[in-house]
Order: C-alpha cells, then sequence, then structure tokens
C-alpha cells in the first residue's frame, strides 16, 4: 500500500510496517497505529505499555535495530528502524506464559518451586533460568564509545526552571538538559541540550575538581571534572497502585500532553491536589473529553479493566467507561544523582517521595554539591536562585 504521504517514515513491529510521522518516538508511532502492548512483565508476562512518557519507568523496553531494551518513548522512529518486542518467547500479543498468572494464583514462588525433589528443583531452575531477564544480547558487539573529558567550574544539572534560576544567580556556569528541546533564548550560560548526565562522582581524575560527571551525548560520553554542582533533576511522574493500575492504557498524565497525538477520546483523570487539577485542565485543552476527575482523597480507583484499559470501578461502587485513565499525582523528586554521591534524601510522605536534604542556600550533606526546585522539594525560582548564588561563592 502506498505511504499516506511522503512525509511519512516507516518503521518495523515484530516483522510488521508501521507508519511514522516526522518527529515521533517509537512510542507515539506505536500507539498513533493503536498499539498499546509493548513487553510483557519479567515474572507473569502481564502485558505492559507505556506510563510515562519520558523514559523514567521503563515499560516501555523494546530492542531496536538489534539493540536490547531501549527506551520507545525516547527514540525518535526513523525510516527503516527495527523494533522488537521483549519478553515474549511466543509473541507479545498473545503471549503463552501469561497462563503463570493463573496457574499460580496465589503467587509464584520461584524460590522454592519444586525445591521438594532435587531432580525436580534442577527442572524448574534451569526454566527459571530460560525465562528470566529481559531481551537477548545485542546483535552486535558495539565498538569504543568516543569520550572527551572537560572541566568546568559550576555545572547544573537541569535546565527547567530551577536549573535555568539557579544557572542565572551563577552568571556563568554549564548547563546539562537531557531533554533535546527545551532551550530558553535568553540564557547567558552554556547550555548542552541531549546531554544527560548519568552518573556523578567524586573527582578522582589528576584534574583539578571536586566533582566528577559522566554525561551522554547523542553516542557519545563525555566526562566534566567540575568545582561546584548544583542537581536541578526535578521529578518523575510516579504511578497509582490500584488493581490493574499496571494495564496498558493507565498512562501519567504529564506524558499525555507530552504526545503529540491523543490516545483515546475519552479520559479518566485520577490523582491529588493541583497536579489533578491543571493535569485535568490541559488534557481537556489538549481534546481529551474528561469523563471524570477523580480526587483520590476522596475516591478510590478499585480496579482498571480491559487492555488496553476501557473501565475503571471506583470505591463509590460506579464503573466507568473510558478509553484509557490518566494518573496525575506530584512528580517525585529525581534525587538519585544527589544521593549517589553522599547527599541525603528524606521522606516527604507518600505522594511525594523522597526529596535531596538543603539547606536555605540549597547546600546539601556534600560540601560542593547543591540542590534545587522539585528535587529538593522546593519551589523552583526562589530555591534556584538561592543555590546559585551559593554555589557561585
Ligand atoms: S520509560 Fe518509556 S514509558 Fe516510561
Amino acid at each position: 500500500m502506498d505511504r499516506e504521504d511522503h512525509d511519512t517514515i516507516r518503521i518495523s513491529l515484530d516483522g510488521e510496517a508501521i507508519d511514522a510521522r516526522p518527529g515521533d518516538t517509537i512510542a507515539a508511532a506505536l500507539l498513533r497505529a493503536r498499539i498499546t502492548t509493548f513487553t510483557r512483565s519479567i515474572k507473569y508476562h502481564r502485558p505492559r505499555g507505556p506510563f510515562c512518557l519520558q523514559g523514567t519507568c521503563g515499560q516501555c523496553l523494546m530492542r531496536v535495530d538489534g539493540v536490547p531494551s531501549r527506551l520507545a518513548c525516547k527514540v525518535r522512529a526513523e525510516e527503516g528502524m527495527i523494533c522488537e518486542r521483549q519478553n515474549g518467547p511466543l509473541g507479545v500479543d498473545k503471549d503463552l506464559f501469561r497462563a503463570a498468572d493463573f496457574v499460580f494464583a496465589d503467587g509464584l514462588d520461584h524460590h522454592h518451586l519444586l525445591t521438594g525433589s532435587r531432580v525436580l528443583g534442577r527442572v524448574a531452575m534451569e526454566i527459571a533460568r530460560r525465562l528470566a531477564g529481559l531481551g537477548e544480547l545485542p546483535s552486535q558487539a558495539q565498538g569504543p564509545i568516543p569520550a572527551e573529558l572537560r572541566t568546568a567550574r559550576l555545572v547544573v544539572i537541569g535546565a527547567g526552571p530551577a536549573g535555568l534560576a539557579a544557572a542565572r544567580a551563577a552568571g556563568n556556569a554549564l548547563v546539562l538538559e537531557k531533554e533535546s528541546a527545551a532551550a530558553d533564548p535568553a540564557f547567558a550560560s552554556e547550555l548542552m541540550l541531549g546531554a544527560e548526565c548519568v552518573g556523578l562522582y567524586t573527582n578522582d581524575t589528576p584534574l583539578p575538581g571536586n566533582a566528577l560527571l559522566a554525561v551522554r551525548t547523542g553516542s557519545r560520553l563525555l566526562g566534566i571534572v567540575a568545582e561546584r554542582v548544583v542537581v536541578a533533576t526535578g521529578g518523575a511522574s510516579q504511578p497509582l497502585p490500584f488493581p490493574g493500575c499496571d494495564r496498558p492504557g493507565v498512562y501519567a498524565a504529564r506524558g499525555l500532553l507530552g504526545l503529540p497525538l491523543r490516545v483515546g477520546e475519552r479520559l479518566v483523570v485520577v490523582g491529588d491536589g493541583e497536579e489533578l487539577i491543571d493535569c485535568s485542565s490541559a488534557l481537556e485543552r489538549r481534546g481529551y473529553v474528561i469523563e471524570r476527575v477523580l480526587d483520590i482523597q476522596k475516591v478510590q480507583p478499585v480496579r482498571a479493566l480491559g487492555n488496553p484499559v476501557r473501565a475503571l470501578d471506583t470505591s463509590l461502587g460506579e464503573r466507568i467507561r473510558c478509553d484509557a485513565v490518566a494518573i496525575a499525582l506530584p512528580p517525585a523528586p529525581l534525587h538519585e544523582l544527589a544521593s549517589s554521591v553522599g547527599a541525603h534524601a528524606h521522606w516527604v510522605g507518600r505522594l511525594h517521595g523522597f526529596a535531596v536534604q538543603v539547606d536555605a542556600d540549597g547546600r546539601t550533606a556534600v560540601p560542593w554539591l547543591f540542590a534545587a526546585g522539585r528535587v529538593a522539594g522546593l519551589d523552583a525560582i526562589s530555591s534556584g536562585e538561592a543555590a546559585g548564588r551559593a554555589a557561585a561563592k
């Protein structure tokens, strides 16, 4: 069949051709084609679809051009790309291993399965070994990745409102932003887009500086030695635990807002506080029909039904028909980079997670490390300015 127009990109999924639009991620292209099961869960082989659509939940992992476990929600679709779903040895759409969920209705204890018999125990272990894990090794061994090392006085990780406020207050900083389109045109410091800090360490290179950052930029690796670092990594959309919350068709509200398409017409939006109000209005402006807004302080979701989800039961005893469910909870602080190098994180509450502990100037327990904005559970602008000023001294 001819393509609709020459702007269409063609990729394949498990050998079937899929049309994508320029700028689509693989996830967007598949959702556009109404494909919602992206993989299977490791143990019970339950269907899994994308949730966060922002690269943080890991529910969209897919083999792309022979490389396993790539994030379909972050990889741009390119002409001829070969995508394969993982963890469905007998087919992801109708995975027979799904039977494990029903055969072991009370839960599968793989530590003790058939251990009463030596022989059966070994057989069970071999089968479990073969079924365990996600994806297969890459088709080709990857060659060495080009890398370089540079220095900077102050590095700000994240170009959201807090990171930009910190950089402006500091006057001169290198700002790393993992997204490739988050530029502030009036921004004076050095801004690296598409630069993801994947590791933060105490510097042990011969170069002078306190911190060593490992940064991924496209297919290159960059090491940065810095005197000081401000972490402004923001937060990540978090799920809400209830039966069926892991089914395809339950999405993070912010993820839906970032998609270039709608995943249906009718949504139920479930969440809390300002995030619920703001996301519901924004989704309505995106053209969704909001069937119901559920404030979890008053009504609980009891069960999501269908694959993809087609209805939501509530604690009021009603069944709300919908095309998808959007979860709108306050994003959980992305404290891991700061914590990994020794900053303390403290529990802010069930709906907020762990935030980096800072003083009034954004100082953490690590002398050269500062934190600002949502990652520290604080207002973006004021905490960004305070951390930027203190880090620049
Ligand atoms: S990581 Fe891709 S949907 Fe969450």
